[in-house]
């Protein structure tokens, strides 16, 4: 059976004049430290990221709060040895097993990837546009779309006819239905200090907008400047045409 192609949602980073937005970042975040952070490594984002301009907006105070949150491995010091100290706004989010073997071990034989590019690398191996308009339009959309389906996609009744391998578990949207993640997410599970509602679709859905920061910190920079880009070659595209009329009014 095919598995279910995932919903085209409305992201507030679509578009050529799309943001993140920061309320959902810093609701993503919590989702991440308190519930994926146990299997997923995060190892491109660094504490001080979450303070830079384009992303969560916490202060710099804040990113060294949540450093200090965390125990770093470090060494070895001057007798040789490793040891751990609270982490700092430069130490990376630490992984949560040492090596993928430990992570297997763990999860049933499955591996649970690192989560820094997983929008983009799902956009492309999953989302592949079949037109042209697609390309423009959706293409940057189709690995979020993807991630926040699959959270959501988990049947605890997989369908008549359908036996899971060991450890496995039913999800509509995963190539071949057999996950080796258990359904991650459960109502009420993070509480947001904002009021937004503790629902899975919630988490699901600020998450995925965490992790598409994640995988794509300059974007609103990026998205930024290709404006300015266009603004100014319209601009110079008009002077230019004034100025060959102007150089070449005597040609006959
Ligand atoms: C795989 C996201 C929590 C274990 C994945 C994948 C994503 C993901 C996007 C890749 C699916 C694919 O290959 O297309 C998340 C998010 C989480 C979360 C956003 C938090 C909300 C967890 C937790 C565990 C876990 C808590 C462990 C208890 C795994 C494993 C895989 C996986 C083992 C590999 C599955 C396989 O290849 O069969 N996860 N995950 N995940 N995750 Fe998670």
């Amino acid at each position: 059976e095919e598995e279910a192609v995932p919903p085209s949602q409305k992201w507030s980073f679509a578009g050529p004049f799309g943001k993140y937005d920061r309320g959902a970042l810093q609701r993503g975040l919590k989702v991440y430290k308190e519930v994926c952070s146990a299997c997923h490594s995060l190892n491109y984002i660094a504490f001080r990221n979450i303070a830079d301009p384009g992303g969560p907006g916490f202060s710099v105070a804040q990113a060294a709060a949540l450093a200090a949150e965390y125990k770093i491995k470090d060494g070895p010091n001057d007798q040789g040895e490793m040891f751990e100290r609270p982490g700092r706004p430069a130490d990376y989010f630490p992984a949560p097993f040492p090596n993928d073997q430990a992570a297997r071990a763990a999860n049933g034989g499955g591996l649970p990837p690192d989560l820094s590019l997983i929008t983009k690398a799902r956009s492309y191996e999953r989302g592949f546009p079949k037109f042209i308009f697609d390309f423009f339009t959706q293409f940057q959309e189709q690995g979020p779309n993807y991630v926040s389906a699959l959270l959501q996609g988990f049947e605890t009744n997989p369908p008549a006819g359908v036996t899971l391998p060991d450890g496995s578990y039913y999800n509509k949207y995963f190539p071949g239905h057999a996950i080796k993640m258990p359904p991650p997410l459960s109502d009420g599970q993070v509480t947001f200090d904002d009021g937004s509602p503790a629902t899975v679709a919630q988490y699901a859905q600020d998450v995925t907008t965490f992790l598409m920061w994640a995988a794509e910190p300059h974007m609103e920079d990026r998205k930024r400047l290709g404006l300015q880009v266009f603004v100014f070659l319209i601009i110079f595209a008009g002077l230019m045409y004034f100025t060959k009329k102007k150089v070449w009014a005597d040609a006959h």
